[in-house]
């Protein structure tokens, strides 16, 4: 018999909350609306190579990068299946500009919605994994008004729920509300995300780094020493460390939080801020990777104490292993980063 409990996603949102008096059982039903978004996306990514969706929309998204039909679909799916639930005031996805308003003729509640639709999208083309990542937050402004900007740049302390979907050999949604963070694969058959990872911890230590090496050339001298300490030979620290990079960080983030080690987007002299957004991923990674016992910083602090000034500002993110992140924040630490960083 499996030792596992039969649990549906839906199941262990409304037996999560009953754990708090009080609760409304409103975070459940938000969560459940997104599920429906989540499925939706995941057939549509499934059938990508035998439909017309496959390569460029022809348009730039608002970092000048260009974006995929399946970017443009799965933003709209999120905001299609989120606007008129009565639980959100506002939302911001990484493929808009500006802050998304819930439309004037539907209910306005008290949360609100950052995600990326679809991460990796360089990535779609070659059937390697992609994602979706979000996270969730009480709003700040006054209730029964519209959303605002300042609902949207809380520091990512104030998530309430964070997650990812990873849509690969299989489609597996991790999230976590502080408590513990778990695991659920899409069963296709009878389309339910079903409990496959209860309480994911990651090992305190790994043995795979993850990383853009073809960026070396400009990264910050410490972190030039710290790939290289990785890469020589000592069997009790389990070194030389593999390597692992494909490119989508929600599927480099999922392998190391069940396999430990380290993944990394630093900062470097062509990218003074990292390439990663705060608000859609770094943030909604950090709170879930705290909550699985590891580590998740800008090379100096926690990312989730990052004061947001922007909403699709970015950060160097190290993210990983309890002490591989302190590892690489001492190299950095010990070798002239100061003077570094200044002449950016
Ligand atoms: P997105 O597809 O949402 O724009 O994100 C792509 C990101 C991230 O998923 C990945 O880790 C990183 O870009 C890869 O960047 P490089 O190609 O510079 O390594
Ligand atoms: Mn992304
Ligand atoms: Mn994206």
């Amino acid at each position: 018999m499996p030792k596992m409990r039969f649990m549906t996603i839906e199941r262990h949102i409304i037996e999560g909350e009953k754990k708090h008096p009080g609760a409304t059982g409103e975070l459940s039903r938000l969560l459940s609306d997104l599920v429906l978004a989540f499925k939706v996306i995941s057939l549509e990514v499934n059938k990508a190579g035998l439909v017309d969706i496959l390569g460029f929309a022809g348009s730039e998204n608002v970092h000048g990068e260009q974006v995929k039909k399946l970017d443009v679909y799965a933003h709209e799916m999120m905001f299609k299946a989120m606007d008129h639930g009565g639980h959100l005031c506002i939302m911001a996805s990484e493929e808009e500009e500006d802050i998304i308003h819930i439309p004037s003729n539907y209910e306005i509640g008290k949360y609100v919605l950052l995600f990326d639709p679809l991460d990796g999208s360089s990535n779609i083309d070659a059937n390697v994994s992609i994602g979706t990542i979000f996270s969730i937050y009480k709003r700040v402004s006054e209730d029964g008004h519209p959303g605002t900007q300042e609902d949207c740049l809380q520091q990512g302390l104030n998530q309430v729920v964070a997650g990812y979907v990873v849509y690969g050999s299989s489609t597996i949604l991790v999230y976590t509300t502080g408590d513990g963070v778990h695991g659920f694969t899409l069963d296709p058959s009878i389309g339910e995300f079903i409990l496959s990872h209860e309480d994911i911890r990651i090992p305190k230590k790994g043995k795979i780094y993850s990383i853009n090496e073809g960026n070396y050339k400009y990264w910050h001298p410490g972190l030039k020493k710290y790939i290289k300490h990785l890469q020589e030979e000592d069997a009790e620290s389990q070194r030389p460390y593999s390597s692992r990079y494909t490119g989508s960080m929600v599927a480099d983030v999922h392998r190391t939080l069940l396999y430990g080690g380290i993944f990394m987007y630093p900062a470097d002299s062509r990218s003074p801020k990292g390439k990663l957004r705060l608000m859609y991923e770094c943030n909604p990674m950090a709170m879930i990777m705290e909550a699985a016992g590891g580590r998740a910083s800008d090379g100096t602090k926690r990312i989730v104490e990052i004061e947001p000034t922007n909403l699709h500002e970015r950060t160097p993110i190290f993210i990983g292993s309890e002490y591989d992140v302190k590892q690489v924040e001492e190299f950095m630490a010990n070798e002239e980063s100061l003077s570094w960083i200044d002449k950016l």
